[in-house]
């Protein structure tokens, strides 16, 4: 590859990443995986991973991707020459298609809710008859498939035409706008009768509820939301130019990204309880609480219409950053054409998508280890994956790449002075490698088999 386009400026670093970062994971999967898992000690814990690990790895990220100018495989090939690392690229490739496929259907489920706003269905309904819409869409295997193939058919548009930048240009602007909108929800949110049971649910941490699932559900979910350990950001960051600094928008979309998570929390964790329902109920949960939160706002109307669209923005931000990852790839490493590529993702992603949408319905018989093929495709990608590609990053930065290199990037040559370069270097070289190894290690019992043998 020739000429490499570059961000022009830092705004346009920031808020590309956050344009990956924010979406889905942070508005639909934090608050349900905080609901199963107990809410306060999760979003501790969750807390915990995006500092320990979650900014080291994005930081380890941008090291090889700025130092490269190139995707992971052609990056770790110049940097580290024979050296196996490079596979990590090809487990990015993977989870990215999984991934892109789940979220799809979730994406899809967006769709249909933006359309039963618009003919205004989704307002003066009961929270069961909410509950039931929503099984009634999951239940319907050509209507998710349809809304599934729907949201496909857009990326496919939108990358076919290279028009991504100008979406994401779109994006930038909506974005704000859905700052905003989360910040009218929550003080609405909190207004609610019962509010108070909510922030209790996500701020006072119950640490009985402190089990192997739900450590390695918030370290998954730091993964997903910051949208690392794919070498996505690593993608991204071959496109910095020198100036940018590292360390400084590393945390800024860390802070970003979990305080849109955080802000979904105080939206719907007070809905919940004042509406009487579980916090519990996992995928479903904002689906059936967003429609009783906007029926009861002033003008829900133009707020559900209004919302949904904004996620839709904030959706396909994401899914083309999960694209990027398998076009750059096919393109640098097989010359293919960036059309050709494109077509190939989003055939398997349709292909896959309509298994996940189908899971809900006709076969939600197939199983295994008790998860549909959605569940399935999610827990795998986020809880494991993503994790194991960030271990492989960060101890290819802490251990195998010339620390001059890691030091240049960290500072931009010398010209900041990076004061937290310490503690990010040992994070990034011990912290997160060890934190996912223990981590891995607890949630298959390891230590309970250890302690059997020795007691
Ligand atoms: N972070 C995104 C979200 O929260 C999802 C996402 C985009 C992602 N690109 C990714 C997750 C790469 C993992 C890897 O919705």
């Amino acid at each position: 590859m020739s000429e490499r386009a570059q961000f022009a400026t830092k705004m346009g670093v920031i808020a590309t990443s956050v344009g990956s970062a924010v979406g889905l994971g942070n508005i639909w999967r934090f608050p349900y995986e905080a609901g199963v898992h107990g809410g306060g000690a999760f979003i501790l814990i969750y807390i915990l991973c995006v500092l320990l690990l979650g900014i080291p790895v994005i930081i380890a990220e941008f090291v090889i991707g700025r130092s490269t100018h190139k995707n992971a495989n052609s990056a770790i090939k110049l940097l580290a020459p024979g050296s196996k690392f490079r596979y990590v690229s090809y487990i990015g490739i993977i989870a990215s298609v999984m991934i892109l496929s789940f979220y799809s259907v979730v994406a899809g489920w967006i769709l249909e809710y933006l359309f039963q706003s618009i003919i205004g269905n989704l307002n003066g309904h009961t929270s069961q008859e909410y509950s039931e819409m929503f099984n009634s869409l999951t239940g319907s295997p050509w209507r998710s498939v349809l809304w599934t193939t729907l949201f496909l058919g857009a990326n496919f548009f939108i990358l076919r035409k290279g028009v991504q930048k100008g979406i994401e240009r779109i994006s930038n602007l909506l974005m704000p706008i859905l700052f905003l909108l989360l910040l009218l929800f929550c003080v609405n949110s909190l207004l609610l009768p019962n509010a108070q049971k909510g922030i209790e649910f996500m701020f006072r941490p119950d640490f009985t509820q402190i089990s192997p699932s739900m450590i390695v559900g918030a370290m998954g979910q730091a993964f997903f939301s910051l949208s690392l350990g794919l070498t996505c950001l690593l993608t991204y960051a071959s496109y910095f130019n020198d100036k940018t600094p590292l360390v400084k928008s590393a945390t800024i979309i860390a802070i970003l990204d979990t305080f849109v998570a955080i802000l979904a929390g105080i939206i719907i964790f007070p809905a919940v309880f004042s509406f009487g329902a579980e916090p519990t109920a996992g995928p479903k949960l904002v689906f059936e609480i967003l429609p009783n939160i906007f029926q009861q706002m002033p003008g829900g109307y133009l707020w559900s219409i209004a919302f949904f669209i904004l996620l839709f923005f904030a959706s396909i931000t994401s899914t083309i950053s999960m694209s990027e990852i398998f076009i750059t790839f096919c393109t640098e490493e097989y010359r293919m054409s960036r059309k050709k590529a494109t077509r190939i993702n989003i055939a398997i992603a349709l292909v896959l998508g309509t298994l996940c949408a189908l899971s809900f319905n006709s076969l939600s018989h197939i199983t295994l280890f008790d998860k549909t093929v959605f569940d399935l495709f999610d827990y795998i990608s986020s809880n494991i994956m993503l994790p194991a590609g960030g271990f492989i990053l960060a101890v290819f930065v802490g251990w195998v790449m010339n620390k001059n290199i890691v030091k240049k990037q960290l500072t931009n040559n010398g010209e900041l002075n990076v004061r937290t370069m310490r503690p990010i270097l040992f994070c990034i070289k011990y912290v997160a490698p060890i934190a996912i190894v223990v981590i891995f290690l607890y949630v298959i019992g390891f230590f309970d088999y250890v302690s059997t043998l020795l007691f």
